[in-house]
């Protein structure tokens, strides 16, 4: 098959040009959906495949979908020099290798430049993201997890197959993530390699949410709390380079973002439990956006309450203040709070810095109905403790994603 050469233009600082490299396996066909999305979100696509990889699918099909001739061999006489493989190297701002058979995956640890696809893997300084595909007996062999070791040794990215039931019918580790997955990684690589790695080696914890708080068992304490917030906030502490646990608290219906630890919680003790244990094992930033239930039941009743009496009373007792408890253990961890207040804001914020031990803290004014809970948006006016010597910051109303990058650059700041 002769490869139809389109010119190309050298790499670009932000990643615009993505070089897809499709292997030899069933996975194959989930590369032409990717290589859609891919394009669909702006990316200029040009599509490698190797032999084994053509068995599976047409270059046609890639061709069509990328609107890019796909280049298949090494010795490419129609390439501009004769040299293809170098022009490729340069043109990537990002490689994706997807699905990465076994065969590659050990040909690119040897460092092998048996074929256009490992060429251009030694010859660019793009970064490279692998994602491996095959059968879950295949993965599972030390010989290929030893050339996993080794390729991430080498600075290649590894994206870890999903488990699941296979196209050969076994049930285990090795299928390709779907292509949506694949993409958000590709975006979510693209935002880190855009956003200042302000946080980097750092490990954050944030809540999320609202606690639910028993009152039998089919009934409960809440409030409206989305975690549309905290949320927000774990990605953009993800792509500042931070390693992120996010404690989400009960009813949170969001999903998780990518390369984040998610902890799952019900009730406000649960989520104490849950931030103890990630303090304990190492936490460099704690950040608090849960709404935390102030109270729950004395004890939740065994069975369901029934309507006997006119009038009932449910005691309550206070729930440990999560925030608080962490900052007081941990003095010396940057510990970051949030306040939704309907007035005189500032005076109540400098007194929850205060008494909670902060180092920061972001409020927001529940007053205002365009922002907030529910909502997309938010503004806040963030104080600081005393020895930053920092004058409040407001933040104007904007979507919870670039609110959240705007306090992760404020934390960033601190931190340095
Ligand atoms: O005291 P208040 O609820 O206004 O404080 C709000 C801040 O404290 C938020 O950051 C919230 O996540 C945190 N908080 C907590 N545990 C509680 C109550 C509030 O972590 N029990």
């Amino acid at each position: 098959m002769t490869a139809i050469f389109t010119p190309v233009t050298p790499a670009t600082t932000d990643i615009t040009n993505v070089l897809l490299a499709i292997t030899g396996g069933i996975a194959a066909y989930k590369s032409a959906m990717l290589a859609r999305l891919l394009v669909k979100e702006g990316f200029n696509v040009r599509v490698i495949m190797t032999q084994g990889a053509q068995q599976f699918i047409t270059p046609l099909t890639l061709q069509a979908l990328t609107g890019n001739g796909v280049h298949t061999e090494l010795l490419d006489t129609d390439a501009e020099l004769g040299m293809g493989h170098i022009e490729l190297a340069k043109w990537a701002d990002l490689m994706l290798i997807a699905p990465a058979s076994a065969n590659t995956l050990a040909r690119l640890a040897m460092g092998m430049a048996d074929d256009l696809l490992a060429t251009v893997c030694l010859a660019t300084a793009a970064p490279v993201l692998i994602a491996p595909a095959m059968n879950q007996q295949m993965w599972a062999h030390p010989a290929v997890q030893l050339n996993i070791q080794t390729l991430t040794d080498l600075g290649y990215d590894i994206i870890q197959p999903d488990s699941g039931i296979q196209a050969c019918g076994d049930i285990g580790a090795g299928r390709l993530p779907e292509p949506e997955v694949l993409c958000r990684r590709v975006l979510n690589f693209k935002a880190k390699h855009n956003t200042p790695q302000c946080l980097a080696g750092k490990k954050v914890t944030i809540t999320a949410g609202p606690t639910v708080e028993s009152i039998d068992p089919v009934r409960f304490l809440s409030n409206h709390s989305t975690g549309k917030m905290g949320f927000a906030l774990a990605r953009a502490c993800r792509d500042a380079g931070a390693e992120v646990t996010l404690i989400a608290g009960g009813k949170v219906d969001l999903t998780t973002p990518l390369e984040v630890r998610r902890v799952d919680v019900m009730s406000a003790s649960d989520m104490m439990q849950a931030a103890n244990q990630a303090a304990e094992a190492g936490c460099d930033i704690f950040i608090a956006t849960a709404a935390v239930a102030d109270y729950r039941t004395r004890e939740a009743a065994p069975q369901k309450i029934k309507k006997t009496q006119d009038q009932m009373t449910l005691e309550l007792v206070k729930n440990p203040d999560i925030l608080a408890t962490i900052s007081h253990s941990y003095p010396d961890m940057f510990v970051v709070g949030f306040a939704a207040e309907t007035q005189e804001v500032e005076k109540y914020a400098r007194g929850k810095l205060a008494t909670k031990n902060l180092d920061m803290i972001a409020c927001n004014d529940v007053s205002r109905a365009d922002i907030g809970f529910a909502s997309d948006a938010n503004a806040m006016t963030v104080f600081f403790a005393d020895q930053y010597q920092q004058s409040p910051q407001t933040l104007a109303k904007a979507s919870k994603d670039d609110i959240a990058k705007q306090l992760v650059a404020l934390v960033g700041q601190l931190q340095s």
